[in-house]
C-alpha cells in the first residue's frame, strides 16, 4: 500500500523536484498548487521523468474554506509538505500584506485541515533568512532567530513561531521545519529546474541569463564586506540534495519511534562561496567570460552565511553529496533547454 503524501507547492522549483524523489521511493503524491507562480505543464515534465503523472489540485489555500474541502478529499494522506508560498523578497517590501496574507494564512489553514482530518505529520519550507545576520560561523540551530529585513524572511520567522505554539499546544500533530541556504541546480534530466517570472532576485538565474543573453549583465553587489574577496559568502545546495533531505524528514517523521512535536534542520553543505569565486566557477563551466560590473550593495545582504549540517547528519542521516560544479553545470544545462524552448 502506497502511503499517500500532500505536497502543496508542488509545481514550484522546490516542490517538483521534491515529488519526483518522493515518485522514485514509491509514495503517492498529492499536489495542491494554486499555480500563481508555476506551470501546470510541470506535470507532464514529472510523468515523463518518472512515469508517473502525480495528482494535481488546483485550490487556494489562502481560503480556509477551499483548503478544508481539498483535505477532506485526501485525508487518507500520511503527511503533509508545505512548499507553497510567494518568495520573492523586493516583492514582499512593496507588498507586505500579500506576503504576510499568503505565506501565513496558508499555512494556518494547512495546520487547520490536518488538525480537523487527522493528518499527522508537517514538513515546512523554512529558511536560513530567519537567522538575520548572524554573529558566529558555521550557523547552528540553536543560533538565534531574528526579525527578519524583508516581509518575505519575516514570514517565514513567524511561520516558525506559529508552528512552536502549535506543537506546545497538543501532541497529535509532528512537524520538522528545513531552513535552506542558497538552493541552485536543476534535474539531471534537463527537464526541470528553477523558472523565475521577471526579473531574477538570486544570484544563480541571474548568472545563468546573462550567460544566455537575457539580460546584459550581471550586477554584483558590492565588493567591500570583510569577507575574503569583498564579496558576499552563502552555502550554495544542489536542488536535488534538498529533495533528498525531505525524503529522509519525511521517514522520520512517519517512524513511530522517532517522533518529537517540532524539530528544525537546517539544510546546506557547510561549504561558503563569495559571489566572485561562483561567477569564476561559473565561467569555468561554461566555457565563456560572464559580463558583470561591481555595484551597490543591496539593502538587507549579509556578509557571510554557512550552516553548520553536523544535526541534520546526525539525525536525518542525511547530507549534501553533489558539489559546486555539479550545481552550476545543471543550472546552466537547464537554462540552455528553457532557451532553446521559448
Ligand atoms: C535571498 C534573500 C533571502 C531568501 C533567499 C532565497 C535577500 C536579502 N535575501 O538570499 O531572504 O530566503 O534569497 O530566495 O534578498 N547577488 C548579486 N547580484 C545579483 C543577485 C545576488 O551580487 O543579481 C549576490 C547577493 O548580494 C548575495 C548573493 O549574490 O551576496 C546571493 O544572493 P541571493 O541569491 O539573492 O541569495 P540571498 O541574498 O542569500
Amino acid at each position: 500500500m502506497q502511503e499517500k503524501i500532500i505536497v502543496t507547492g508542488g509545481c514550484g522549483y522546490i516542490g517538483s523536484h521534491t515529488v519526483i524523489t518522493l515518485i522514485n521511493h514509491n509514495y503517492e503524491v498529492v499536489i495542491l498548487d494554486d499555480l500563481s507562480n508555476s506551470n501546470v505543464q510541470i506535470l507532464d515534465r514529472i510523468e515523463k521523468i518518472t512515469g508517473v503523472r502525480p495528482h494535481f489540485e488546483q485550490v487556494d489555500l489562502k481560503s480556509s474554506e477551499a483548503t478544508q474541502a481539498v483535505f477532506k478529499t485526501h485525508k487518507d494522506a500520511k503527511a503533509v509538505i508545505h512548499f507553497a508560498a510567494h518568495k520573492a523578497v523586493a516583492e514582499s517590501i512593496q507588498n507586505p500584506l500579500m506576503y504576510y496574507q499568503n505565506n501565513l494564512f496558508s499555512l494556518i489553514n494547512t495546520l487547520k485541515a490536518q488538525q480537523d482530518n487527522g493528518i499527522n505529520h508537517l514538513i515546512f519550507s523554512s529558511s536560513a533568512t530567519v537567522y538575520g545576520n548572524p554573529s558566529t560561523m558555521p550557523i547552528t540551530e540553536d543560533a538565534p532567530t531574528q526579525r527578519s529585513f524583508s516581509p518575505y524572511g519575516n514570514t517565514k520567522k513567524i511561520a516558525e513561531e506559529i508552528l512552536e505554539d502549535f506543537t506546545n499546544s497538543q501532541s497529535e500533530i509532528s512537524v520538522i521545519s528545513l531552513r535552506y541556504f542558497n538552493p541552485i541546480g536543476a534535474h539531471e534530466s534537463g527537464q526541470i529546474g528553477e523558472f523565475p517570472t521577471g526579473i531574477p532576485n538570486n544570484l544563480m538565474p541571474y548568472i545563468t541569463q546573462t550567460a544566455a543573453g537575457v539580460r546584459e549583465k550581471l550586477m554584483v553587489f558590492g565588493n567591500d564586506y570583510p569577507t575574503k574577496d569583498g564579496t558576499p559568502i552563502r552555502d550554495y545546495i544542489h536542488v536535488v540534495d534538498l529533495a533528498d533531505a525531505h525524503l529522509k524528514a519525511l521517514q522520520r517523521l512517519l517512524d513511530p519511534s522517532s517522533t518529537q512535536p517540532l524539530e528544525v534542520f537546517n539544510l546546506g553543505t557547510g561549504k561558503g562561496y563569495s559571489v566572485l569565486e561562483m561567477i569564476k566557477a561559473f565561467e569555468a563551466v561554461s566555457g565563456s567570460p560572464l559580463n558583470y560590473e561591481i555595484t551597490e550593495r543591496r539593502p538587507g545582504d549579509v556578509p557571510e552565511m554557512f550552516a553548520s549540517t553536523a544535526l541534520a547528519k546526525q539525525v536525518l542521516n542525511w547530507e549534501a553529496t553533489r558539489g559546486l560544479q555539479e550545481m552550476i553545470q545543471s543550472s546552466w544545462t537547464w537554462e540552455q533547454n528553457l532557451r532553446n524552448e521559448l
